[in-house]
C-alpha cells in the first residue's frame, strides 16, 4: 500500500516510524513531514491543509490511504475533498471534526448522546455569562471556537471567573460563544479510540503533562511529555468508559449523517463519581501519539485502513508489555517566543533503548537545528514506570541544544499511583 501521511510534528515522526514496520506498506509520503519523517519515508513540500493540493498528490501518486495527523487539514475540509475524490482518507471530514473545533457542538453532542461530562451553559451574551459566571463562583469558562489552548480559564473563585469571562469575551471570533461548565478535579488522561464511523478499538490509556514546568506549574504548552498506559483507570473500567464515552458519541455522529472515522480522542477528568469528558479531539494526541507507538504491539497500517473504509472489527489491540514514557525537550521561551536556529547534538549519543521523534527540528547543511518551540521528544519503553522513565531520561541527557528545557518529572503522578 502507498500511503500518504499529512503533518511534519513529533506525532507525525512517530507516526511513520511505526507505519514503516507494516510489511503492507510499499511507499510512504509525507507532506509536509520533518527530517524525522524523511528518515522512514519521502518529504514532498505540498501544502497539508489545502485540500486541492493534498487531493492532487493523492492522485498523481496514486496513493491508496492518507493519514491525518493535524486538526488544520480535518478543519480545512481535507477529508471532505477526498472522499468526494473516493481516497479512503484515515481523519473526520469536517463536519465530524467541529467535535474539536467547536466546544458548544460538542457539548450539544455529549448531552444529546448522554455521556457523562461536566454539568454547562453556552453564552453568547458576555453581561450574561458574567452573571451566571459570578452566581456560580467556581467554575471553568471556555471560547468555543480552537484558541490554540489559550481559550480555557479554570476560575476556582468568583473574582478569577468575572476576569475569565471578560478576557474570553474579548477574544474574538473564538470568544463569541462560550461554555460555562462546572470545575471537576480528579486525574486527567487521554483516552483515544480509532474509529471507522460505527466501531472502534480503545488504544492504551495515556496521560499528557501539559503545564510547561514541574509540578504542572507555569502556562500551558502543546505537551511536554506523556506516558502510557496510566495505572489509574485499567481493565473493565477502561472497557465501560469507551461504552459510555466513545460508543455514543460515534453513535450521535453516525446519525448526523457525519460518522468519524479517524481518532476519537477524549480528554477525561477521573473524577470521584466516574470518568468524566473535558474535551474532545478528532486527531492523534501529541506527545500522546509518541508513547502509544511504542507499546503498540501490532501492524498500525491495517488499522487505520479498515477505520478509513468502515470495515473495523472492534476487539482489544495487541499491546507491548511494560510501559513507554516521552519528554518533551523545547526551545527557549517556549511557549511564549520560542528561539529557533540552534544547532542539536547528540542524537547519535542516543542509548539504543531510547527513541527520538523530531517535530521542530530543520536540517541546515548537514546539521540539524531548531526551527519550533517543542523540537522533540525522547522516549524509551521499559518493563515498568520506574525503569521506563529511568531510561527516557538517560536518553534526554545525551541531547543537547543552547537553551533547552524539558520536565523532570513526567510519569511522576503515575509513580504516586503504581503500588
Ligand atoms: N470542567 C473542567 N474542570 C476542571 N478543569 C478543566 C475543566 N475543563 C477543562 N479543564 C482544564 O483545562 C484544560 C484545557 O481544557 P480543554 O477543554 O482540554 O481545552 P483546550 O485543550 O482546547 O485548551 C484541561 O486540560 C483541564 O486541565
Ligand atoms: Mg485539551
Amino acid at each position: 500500500m502507498k500511503v500518504l501521511l499529512l503533518g511534519s510534528g513529533g506525532r507525525e515522526h512517530a507516526l511513520a516510524w511505526k507505519l514503516s514496520q507494516s510489511p503492507r506498506l510499499t511507499k510512504l509520503l509525507c507532506a509536509p513531514g520533518n527530517p524525522g519523517t524523511a528518515q522512514w519515508g519521502t518529504n514532498v513540500p505540498v501544502n497539508a491543509e489545502s485540500p486541492e493540493a493534498v487531493v492532487a498528490l493523492a492522485r498523481a501518486e496514486k496513493v491508496d490511504l492518507v493519514v491525518v495527523g493535524p486538526e488544520a487539514p480535518l478543519v480545512a475540509g481535507v477529508a471532505d475533498a477526498l472522499g468526494a475524490a473516493g481516497i479512503p482518507c484515515f481523519g473526520p471530514v469536517a463536519a465530524a471534526a467541529r467535535i474539536e473545533g467547536s466546544k458548544a457542538f460538542a457539548k450539544e453532542i455529549m448531552a444529546e448522546a448522554g455521556v457523562p461530562t461536566a454539568a454547562f451553559r453556552v453564552f453568547t451574551d458576555v453581561a450574561e455569562a458574567e452573571a451566571y459566571a459570578v452566581a456560580q463562583g467556581r467554575i471553568v469558562v471556555k471560547a468555543d471556537g480552537l484558541a490554540a489552548g489559550k481559550g480555557v480559564i479554570v476560575a476556582p473563585d468568583v473574582a478569577t471567573a468575572r476576569e475569565g469571562v471578560r478576557a474570553v469575551g474579548a477574544m474574538g471570533s473564538a470568544g463569541q460563544r462560550m461554555v460555562l461548565e462546572e470545575l471537576l478535579e480528579g486525574e486527567e488522561v487521554s483516552l483515544m479510540a480509532l474509529c471507522d464511523g460505527e466501531r472502534y478499538v480503545l488504544l492504551p490509556l495515556s496521560q499528557d503533562h501539559k503545564r510547561v514546568g514541574d509540578g504542572d506549574a507555569g502556562p500551558n504548552t502543546g505537551g511536554m511529555g506523556a506516558y502510557c498506559p496510566v495505572p489509574f483507570l485499567t481493565g473493565d473500567a477502561l472497557i465501560e468508559a469507551g461504552e459510555r464515552v466513545i460508543a455514543p458519541t460515534l453513535a450521535a455522529l453516525k446519525a448526523r449523517g457525519t460518522p468519524l472515522r479517524g481518532v476519537l480522542y477524549a480528554g477525561l477528568m477521573l473524577t470521584k463519581s466516574g470518568p468524566k469528558v473535558l474535551e474532545f479531539n478528532a486527531r492523534f494526541g501529541d506527545p500522546e501519539t509518541q508513547v502509544l507507538m511504542l507499546q503498540l504491539g501490532e501492524d498500525l497500517l491495517p488499522l487505520l485502513d479498515a477505520c478509513a473504509r468502515g470495515t473495523l472489527v472492534s476487539r482489544p489491540l495487541v499491546q507491548r508489555p511494560g510501559v513507554s514514557v516521552g519528554v518533551v525537550m523545547a526551545a527557549e521561551g517556549y511557549p511564549e517566543a520560542p528561539r529557533k536556529g540552534q544547532r542539536i547534538d547528540g542524537l547519535d549519543a542516543v542509548p539504543a533503548d531510547g527513541r527520538v521523534f523530531l517535530a521542530g527540528v530543520a536540517q541546515k547543511e548537514g546539521d540539524l537545528v531548531t526551527a519550533g518551540g517543542r523540537v522533540l521528544t525522547v522516549c524509551a519503553r521499559g518493563d515498568d514506570l520506574v525503569q521506563a522513565r529511568e531510561r527516557a531520561y538517560a536518553a534526554v541527557s545525551a541531547v543537547r541544544f543552547e537553551g533547552m528545557h524539558f520536565r523532570s518529572d513526567i510519569g511522576a503522578r503515575g509513580l504516586r499511583a503504581s503500588p
